[in-house]
């Protein structure tokens, strides 16, 4: 059975890291109020000029290395993020020409905290169906960017950074118990909830870029229970069951939600990866950002069962199972 086994992943946060403490001097917070309700200690902010395709070819660089390949090995670059350089062309196609690729194909997928979800199962799908042999996906993000800086109750939540993880095409026995690779995934969204998480503004409506606008409690409700279903989903449909799982990445947006999470699904807390407190939400680059600590620190080793999860604006959300 041909599986798009990954052979390697990397990450990058930019140099300069912001504290609690140091946002507290602008806006009315502390580090006591962030640290209870979300766990988060400091976030990375990119550089004046620093842009989510710096990131992201930081980052594939040093999946590549990692995976011991040079950027001709790749045939397929998929960028997921919600703050691109521009409007267009992808952001995509930025990193491709920085990394001097100049076969394949290269776009963008925008699921805002999800994008890492819905850019590795679509590349999954490219190497799945014979149209793609090696893929670089990468999530990157400068949410910074479209912050407002006055709110409070939005700007301690997020920070900039990006992953990346390089997909192989490989042929496997076809037995999940002993494949390595991606083994099943699960997609969802719902327009419906657009109100509660989106940016005031963008090309078609406004003409210029806006701010993230949050309705954090009714979120966080949602975040619980979506990430519980597309856990179990996506075990089911590889026909293993969450207490298989050795390892949990998820997206990083607060540490309550992912500890909710792992309690709803009977998963010990040993098991879930966690960099919110370092990191923050970084939106689609939180989960190949932790999912690199992790593998980095020796604690995902080859042949570990990983269970990916994301949810976020639109509402969209999901998860990807993979033996490492
Ligand atoms: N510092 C101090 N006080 C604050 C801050 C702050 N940074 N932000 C809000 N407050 C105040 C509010 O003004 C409010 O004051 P009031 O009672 O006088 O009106 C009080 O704290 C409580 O506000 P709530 O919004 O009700 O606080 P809550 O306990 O819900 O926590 C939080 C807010 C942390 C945003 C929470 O709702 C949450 O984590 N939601 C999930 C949102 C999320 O993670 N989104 C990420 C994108 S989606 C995703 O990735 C899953």
């Amino acid at each position: 059975l041909r599986r798009s086994v990954a052979v390697g992943c990397g990450a990058y946060l930019p140099e300069r890291c912001l504290t609690n403490h140091d946002l507290a001097q602008s806006v009315d917070t502390s580090d006591e109020w962030i640290v209870e309700r979300t766990g988060i200690r400091q976030r990375h902010i990119a550089a004046e000029g620093e842009l989510t395709s710096d990131l992201g070819i930081a980052a594939a660089r040093r999946a590549l290395d990692h995976a011991g390949l040079t950027i001709d090995a790749i045939d397929l670059i998929v960028v997921a993020t919600a703050t691109p350089d521009e409007t267009f062309p992808a952001t995509a196609t930025r990193i491709q020409a920085a990394l001097g690729m100049t076969h394949g194909a290269a776009f963008d997928v925008q699921a805002v905290c999800s994008g890492f979800i819905y850019a590795l199962t679509t590349a999954d799908a490219f190497i799945q169906a014979g149209k793609a042999e090696r893929a670089l996906v990468i999530g990157a993000e400068t949410f910074s960017r479209i912050l407002d800086w006055q709110d409070r109750a939005t700007c301690v939540l997020f920070g900039d950074g990006a992953g990346a993880v390089v997909l192989e095409a490989r042929d496997q026995p076809g037995d999940t118990g002993r494949d390595r690779g991606i083994l099943a995934s699960h997609l969802r969204s719902d327009g419906r909830h657009h109100d509660l998480l989106y940016v005031d503004g963008g090309p078609s409506s406004t003409k210029t870029v806006g701010h993230l606008r949050m309705k954090g409690r009714e979120v966080f409700r949602h975040a619980v229970v979506n990430l519980t279903e597309a856990v179990e989903k996506t075990a089911e449909r590889a026909g293993l069951s969450v207490a298989d799982i050795d390892w949990v990445v998820p997206h990083q947006a607060n540490k309550r939600i992912l500890d909710g999470t792992a309690k709803k699904l009977g998963i010990a807390p040993d098991k879930v990866v966690s960099t919110v407190d370092r990191h923050a939400n970084t939106s689609a680059a939180s989960v190949p950002l932790a999912l690199a600590t992790a593998v980095g620190d020796g604690r995902i080793q080859s042949g570990d069962l990983v269970m990916l999860e994301a949810m976020g604006g639109g509402f969209t959300w999901g998860a990807c199972l993979l033996r490492w």
